[in-house]
């Protein structure tokens, strides 16, 4: 008989969980614990587990920096073939970690795990401190990563938005000198089939930064002007949005003070809206190093939805867009919009569809259309039901590439399945 998915769902989780965290898939790819795929994992074990679900959230902020950040990898091991490992980044709080962030999802995760779950009593207090450590990463967001006030926030390095090589990063990436005599031995490759992979001119780059970023020792007050790659994307804010009004609301359940928050997100509201190019129907990043416009058809500025903008005007312009985005495919969404120059069916974010941008655009839509929602809903568990947890699929075939066994596929399968809103 053919196990329940959704059994084989909660194994994969299980398979790829270590003391107190996660690893984002079973096999050498990726050996220590991730920000956002943390994130999701959390959301997957609050569907059968709740305490493995905040035990999740809690040893991602045990990493938590000094000063409010917190780094998009914890290497709980320091045995691993890794590269960049934590020698290499040479940094951390109790727990040695890289020196960037990642997308900041945990306050929508942790609202949602809140909103369909009973509390007890002795769990308010770890909840409550959970609540006080992202309002400081929210803090230091706002303050290092928007020091002019002007209500976006910078990424300083492409791994800092979770799409890696995601040709909205080509033109910045392209502006950056490899450093000389640069040496280094990626292991991803030897993992995964490279055609899937970024190339190796990406992680010259990559390296570049990170090695520039550590020589001014991680510094948030410098590295706004100094870094070698500074740009505003749409995607990231969207969801930087999302998370700011949801923590609003996480710290007035607890009668936290939010002013300073609410004033940022008025601020936000305004001026993620001026990334909108009217003439065009787009959203468009703004690479601040370089003072450069730039537009790809990528899926994540679509993230845009997930933000709950209360200009319908635009809200209706982008669900039109994505209508177009690779209409006539059954799976979607492709990571960047087929028709592209750029785009690739199989390596990575330049093409693959990925579970956690449909999973996001679904939150985004729901409230706005909803017959399109359950199309993405239904076809994305489909995709996953045919294929298995891969890291990332065909948008034509549904050939999975990449990883298997890949836990955010199987924590947003859990929570897809398990969504009220579901028609069947
Ligand atoms: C890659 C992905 C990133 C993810 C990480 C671990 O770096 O681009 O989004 O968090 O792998 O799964």
């Amino acid at each position: 008989m053919r196990e329940n998915l959704i059994e084989k769902a909660k194994k994969v989780l299980l398979g790829n969980k270590k003391k107190g965290f996660t690893l984002p898939t079973n096999n050498k790819l990726y050996p220590a614990q991730w920000k956002w795929d943390s994130g999701f994992i959390a959301l997957g074990y609050s569907h059968f587990n709740l305490k493995y679900a905040l035990d999740e959230i809690t040893t991602l902020l045990k990493g938590q920096w000094k000063d409010g950040m917190i780094p998009h990898i914890l290497f709980h091991d320091l045995n691993t073939n890794y590269y960049p490992n934590h020698s290499v980044w040479n940094c951390g709080n109790k727990i040695h970690s890289s020196g960037i962030t990642q997308p900041p999802v945990l306050a929508i995760i942790l609202k949602k795990i809140l909103d369909k779950n009973k509390i007890k009593v002795n769990e308010k207090t770890k909840i409550k401190l959970i609540i006080k450590k992202l309002k400081k990463y929210h803090e230091w967001l706002i303050k290092y990563r928007d020091p002019r006030n002007t209500g976006l926030v910078s990424i300083l390095h492409p791994w800092e938005s979770g799409y890696d090589n995601s040709p909205l990063w080509d033109y910045s990436m392209n502006e950056i000198k490899v450093e000389k005599n640069l040496k280094y031995k990626r292991g991803d490759n030897k993992v995964i089939n490279p055609e899937y992979r970024p190339l190796d001119e990406d992680y010259d780059r990559y390296i570049t930064i990170k090695n520039h970023l550590r020589k001014n020792k991680y510094n948030p007050k410098k590295l706004y002007n100094e870094s070698m790659f500074n740009v505003v994307d749409v995607g990231f804010n969207s969801i930087f949005l999302k998370a700011n009004k949801d923590l609003i609301e996480l710290l007035k359940s607890f009668n936290l003070e939010h002013n300073n928050l609410q004033k940022f997100i008025l601020k936000s509201e305004n001026q993620i809206e001026k990334l909108f190019d009217t003439r065009k129907g787009v959203f468009v990043n703004y690479d601040i190093k370089n003072r450069k416009k730039i537009i790809v058809p990528s899926i994540t500025n679509y993230f845009i939805l997930f933000a709950d903008l209360k200009n319908q005007l635009i809200n209706k312009k982008i669900i039109k867009n994505l209508k177009n985005h690779n209409q006539n495919e059954k799976y979607l969404f492709s990571s960047i919009k087929p028709n592209y120059g750029k785009f690739e069916e199989k390596r990575y974010w330049r093409g693959p569809v990925w579970i956690n941008c449909n999973w996001i655009i679904y939150q985004g839509l729901k409230n706005k259309d909803k017959k399109f929602a359950n199309k993405i809903k239904e076809n994305t568990i489909t995709l996953i039901k045919k294929n298995g947890f891969y890291e990332y699929y065909s948008f034509k075939t549904g050939e999975a590439f990449g990883a298997n066994n890949f836990s955010w596929t199987a924590s947003l399968f859990l929570d897809l399945i398990f969504d009220k809103n579901r028609t069947n």
